[in-house]
């Protein structure tokens, strides 16, 4: 059973520790879009590790974690982070670079988001993918040119113990292993589908893993979307559900809300559903992980979007607007629910969850027309909840 993980919201909804757990039954993971502006967190044995490239997937030993096709490569970024796992006695043997990822060089960053105007991580995502389709990149496979300049020669020993040269092989290979796609961002950020322009340069839906990764759709199986039970936003674009309140500090507060790879605060607000449905369609999404909803547990109530009202017109939608100038014109129809006023990351069966919580994950399961499969209950591997299980 092969598995793609995918952000359902604006990123940061903890696909990382989706990852990590379901890591422990594959064989292969594969990071197949993005790069260094990815903070993936994971919390492992009473330690935290921060990943921005290398898969989620690394903590396991034995296992092949290959970055794909579909990234792009900041070497400087890269060194750190394989540097800095290899310092806490991480076994990096099985990281594999592909030859055609994409490298961002120093003019990529230099020229990532000047005016601030998108809110970019600054790690050169956007002008290396505009590279990359003008046909003007410089790809892993291109620093190792006999006559490469300088620099290049300098990256190149960078990657050399990484690259994988026999990558056709090594997926030939794992074709009837168990495989687990790691998608970055989410789908609100996709290139194509998100809140354009206020997006990422690459395509975190479902249908980007058999881009970026060198196997095709027919080997994805399951497509995991993993959702926070709010949503959170970091850089600009609108955001229909934000909570610009005491309500939207307590959930940063509470949630830690601040940005792995940026440090910036998190933008909070309610779960949004109309996002979300359109999220299960574009992003091919088949369950749900929903994420974080302990953040909850001292809330008198909670508030579900259900639909967007047009103030221009008082009509009510239940399809997301997709063209970004208009959603000052949308307000959010709200249902509340009642919270459950207790401790909850202790739990681990699904029927053990508070009555109230239980019928918060049932609306949204009715909202959406997907299940949820998984349900997250605190930063650690253990403190998980499957369904059925
Ligand atoms: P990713 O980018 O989707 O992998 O998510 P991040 O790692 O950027 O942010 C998610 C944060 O929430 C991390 O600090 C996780 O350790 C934490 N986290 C993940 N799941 C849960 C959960 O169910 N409850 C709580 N309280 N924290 C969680
Ligand atoms: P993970 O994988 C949250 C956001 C940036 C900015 C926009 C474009 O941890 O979920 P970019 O540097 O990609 O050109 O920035 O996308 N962004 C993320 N937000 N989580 C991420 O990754 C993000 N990666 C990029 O804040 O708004
Ligand atoms: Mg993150």
């Amino acid at each position: 059973m092969n598995k793609v993980i995918v952000g359902a919201q604006w990123g940061d909804e903890g696909k990382a520790k989706i990852t990590d757990i379901l890591a422990a039954d594959a064989d292969l993971i594969i990071r197949y879009q993005g790069g260094c502006n990815a903070g993936h967190t994971v919390v492992a044995d009473g330690k935290t590790f921060k990943f921005h490239l290398i898969p989620s997937g690394i903590l396991y030993k034995g296992k092949t974690c290959f970055i794909g096709a579909g990234t792009v490569i900041l070497p400087e970024s890269f060194e750190s982070e394989v540097g800095g796992l290899i310092a806490q006695g991480i076994d990096v043997s099985g990281l594999k670079v592909s030859p055609l990822a994409s490298v961002t060089m120093p003019y990529h960053v230099a020229a990532d988001d000047p005016d601030g105007k998108i809110g970019s991580t600054r790690k050169g995502i956007g002008p290396t993918y505009t590279d990359k389709y003008a046909r003007k990149g410089v790809k892993i496979q291109d620093l190792f040119e006999p006559d490469a300049p300088e620099l290049y020669q300098k990256y190149a020993k960078i990657f050399e113990p990484y690259v994988c040269w026999d990558w056709q092989d090594m997926l030939r290979a794992h074709k009837n292993d168990r495989i687990l796609f790691e998608g970055a961002q989410g789908v609100m950020l996709d290139v194509d589908y998100g809140t354009y322009p206020f997006v990422t340069s690459s395509n975190p839906i479902g249908g980007g893993a058999a881009v970026g990764s060198g196997y095709g759709p027919a080997m994805i199986d399951e497509v995991i979307g993993v959702a926070k039970a709010y949503v959170t936003r970091v850089g600009e674009g609108p955001f229909i559900t934000e909570l610009d309140d005491e309500t939207g500090e307590n959930i940063r507060q509470i949630g830690a809300e601040f940005g792995t790879t940026t440090g910036r605060p998190r933008r909070c607000g309610w779960f949004d559903a109309v996002t979300m449905r359109y999220a299960v369609l574009v992003g091919g999404l088949t369950q749900l992980a929903i994420t974080k909803i302990d953040v909850f547990d001292s809330f008198d109530e909670i508030k579900l979007c259900t639909a967007y009202k047009d103030v221009r017109t008082g009509e009510i939608c239940t399809s997301y607007p997709t063209n970004v100038n208009s959603h000052k014109y949308y307000e959010p129809v709200y249902e509340t629910h009642a919270g459950w006023k207790r401790n909850i990351m202790g739990i681990r069966k699904y029927e053990d969850l508070p009555p109230n919580a239980k019928k918060y994950l049932a609306r949204l399961e009715e909202l959406l027309e997907i299940p949820i499969a998984i349900v997250s209950v605190g930063p650690q591997r253990d403190q998980t909840i499957f369904r059925g299980k």
